[in-house]
C-alpha cells in the first residue's frame, strides 16, 4: 500500500492550480502528482520514486 504516488484520473481532465492557471491533459488516464516533487507538476513524472536527497557527506557541522 504505497502512500506515495500519483492520483490517477480519467481524462481528459482540467486542473486549476492554486495560482489560478489551468492545465489540461487529454490522456485517457492522467497521473496527478501528489508528492509535489514532479518537474512537470501537476503531472506525475515519477519523481516520487526518488528518495529525497539527503546530504550524507560525513558530518555536517554548521559553525554557529
Ligand atoms: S506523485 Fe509522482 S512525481 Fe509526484
Amino acid at each position: 500500500m504505497g502512500t506515495d504516488g500519483p492520483m490517477l484520473i480519467e481524462g481528459p481532465v482540467e486542473i486549476t492550480l492554486p495560482d489560478g492557471s489551468v492545465v489540461r491533459s487529454d490522456r485517457f488516464t492522467a497521473a496527478v502528482c501528489m508528492c509535489g516533487r514532479s518537474a512537470r507538476y501537476p503531472w506525475c513524472d515519477t519523481s516520487h520514486r526518488r528518495r529525497p536527497p539527503r546530504s550524507r557527506r560525513g558530518s555536517q557541522r554548521d559553525a554557529e
